[in-house]
């Protein structure tokens, strides 16, 4: 498939400069900042402080932060040492590790630095072919829907799976894109997102630039909108799915879920196959949460009077708080999953399928 390189971009690689240019995502909505990544550690820290951020491009990172360990170290233990760390950057989102053991199955002593370039490229377009096909199977759902009622489709979010959290097109977004591109009328309910705000900030913005209609709402609203058909369908993205169908995201999925169910509201994951999981089967015991700092909560960023950001207190001094960055959706509430292998119910079977194509 030929990739269309005018499409936006979250992360891409200067030959000219042997750099990763990166979407600095900490100063979105307020600025576009591109930052040029030189080694494998400030790779793994764009990781951890989110300057990049979503599952698919955390791995797409690390597959480039891979070819930085192996120019600085070569095939040697400090290689592997390095490989360990990057693997190590954040513990939820599984596309990492993939990234990391998808290229080292191809390192060996014989490879040269261009052919791990290559490699970290390869992981980065694929990424970015399997989430256009994400959008070409989830506009199947969005058109149906539409058939049916020939008016516009409200379609709800959480978090940013968009093009900002994966190579390009995003992966809940894909579909919504895919759909807009069609002339079908679609409008997003954009879940704030606490505590980072990545809907409001992330998903907000790349939304209006590509001029697709939305609302941003206090994450506890969607319940409420779906009580009064105001939501026709929930998209989200995932960070590990487990081989039963169980769906690590954003903080707060498992409540939109949970409020689809009771009010018969399809309620779709969309995802890449790098971030199912096989080695894991129930997403509640098995699945590690990242606790993220307090101060993601404590605090919120903003930008003043003068276009200066800031960051204000808004919780009582030294108050106790706990940051879980996700939480789990079990599979019986998830309509289907949206892959770039097709729909597939979040079943099993149904999954393990998906590894035979
Ligand atoms: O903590 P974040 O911002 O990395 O969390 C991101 C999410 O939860 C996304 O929904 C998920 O990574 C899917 S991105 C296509």
């Amino acid at each position: 498939m030929s990739i269309d390189t005018n499409i936006p971009r979250a992360l891409w690689f200067d030959d000219d400069r042997d750099s990763l240019v990166v979407v600095d995502q900490k100063q979105l909505p307020f600025r576009y900042e591109l930052v040029h990544l030189t080694s494998y550690k400030e790779c793994i820290l764009a990781i951890q402080d989110m300057t990049v951020r979503g599952a698919p491009v955390i791995g797409a990172t690390a597959a480039f932060a891979l070819y930085f360990a192996f120019v600085q170290h070569g095939y040697s233990s400090a290689f592997s040492i390095a490989s360990k760390a990057i693997r190590e950057a954040r513990p939820t989102a599984v596309n990492l590790m993939f990234a990391i053991d998808t290229l080292l199955k191809n390192i060996n002593s014989k490879t040269s630095k261009l052919d791990v370039l290559n490699l970290a490229k390869q992981y980065a377009e694929k990424d970015v072919q399997d989430c256009f096909l994400i959008g070409e199977h989830g506009l199947k759902i969005i058109e149906a829907l539409y058939a049916k009622k020939q008016d516009t489709i409200h379609i709800l979010t959480h978090c940013n799976a968009g093009y900002l959290a994966t190579g390009a097109h995003g992966t809940a977004t894909a579909p919504i894109y895919a759909a807009h591109k069609k002339g079908i009328p679609v409008h997003v309910w954009v879940d704030e997102t606490r505590p980072r705000n990545q809907g409001a900030n992330l998903t907000a913005w790349e939304l209006q630039k590509n001029k697709v209609d939305f609302t941003i709402i206090a994450d506890n609203t969607g319940g409420h909108l779906m009580q009064h058909q105001m939501v026709d369908l929930v998209i989200v993205g995932s960070d590990r799915t487990t081989a039963n169908g169980d769906v690590a995201n954003k903080i707060g999925t498992y409540l939109k879920a949970l409020a689809a169910y009771d009010n018969q509201i399809p309620f779709y994951v969309a995802l890449p196959t790098s971030t199912i999981d096989l080695s894991i089967k129930n997403g509640v015991n098995e699945i590690e949460i990242e606790q993220r700092d307090a101060r993601e909560l404590t605090h919120i960023k903003g930008i003043d009077k003068n276009q200066i950001i800031q960051e204000v207190q808004i919780f009582p001094n030294h108050a106790k708080v706990a940051n879980y960055a996700f939480d789990v959706t079990p599979a019986r509430f998830v309509t289907g999953l949206i892959t770039e292998k097709g729909v597939v119910a979040a079943k099993k079977e149904s999954i393990h399928a998906l590894f035979k194509k």
